[in-house]
């Protein structure tokens, strides 16, 4: 449908360029599922080889159920005190795993995985959604991807609010 982007080399005007394109998104279309999985194509885009799998978790009675997503099939659901989505949601912060191999209890849903970020989304100091993203080179993601990912998440949490 769109025509391809090419992203600027240097990081931080590719990331304002995706902040603007997820703007862009929002100022069409309101509806949540809409967003959440336009959202990961454009991250998917983004990243492009740098990562495997991006996709939302939804959290319903301290489960992490999967929500929309690019990539291989995933885990449907993630328990309570396991793995390093529900680490995001426990912490109410940002996780980066360098290795995923030496993460205790990682959920490994797909082989080719090595390294992750989790974003969470919190609403009203609840985490409400993770954004959660791998990559199939270690230490992939670093404090820019961090600074980023939650000006994405921030965004997003407008549409969530909104049909709250
Ligand atoms: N690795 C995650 C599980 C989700 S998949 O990576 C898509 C975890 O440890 O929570």
């Amino acid at each position: 449908m769109n025509k391809e982007i090419f992203y600027p080399a240097n990081s931080d005007e590719a990331y304002q360029l995706l902040l603007a394109q997820l703007n862009a998104m929002i100022e069409s279309e309101h509806n949540t599922l809409a967003i959440l999985a336009n959202s990961t194509a454009l991250l998917n885009d983004f990243y492009q080889d740098r990562i495997n799998w991006v996709g939302y978790y939804q959290l319903i009675n301290d489960e992490l159920v999967l929500g929309p997503f690019q990539g291989k099939v995933a885990c449907t659901r993630l328990a309570k005190g396991k793995g390093v989505c529900q680490k995001a949601v426990s912490e109410k912060s940002i996780v980066i795993v360098d290795d995923v191999h030496k993460f205790a209890d990682h959920i490994a849903c797909d082989s080719a995985s090595n390294s992750e970020i989790v974003v969470p989304i919190i609403v009203d100091d609840q985490v409400t959604w993770v954004l959660d993203i791998d990559s199939p080179h270690f230490s992939s993601f670093h404090t820019e991807d961090a600074k980023y990912l939650n000006s994405f998440v921030e965004t997003i949490k407008k549409v969530l609010i909104i049909n709250d």
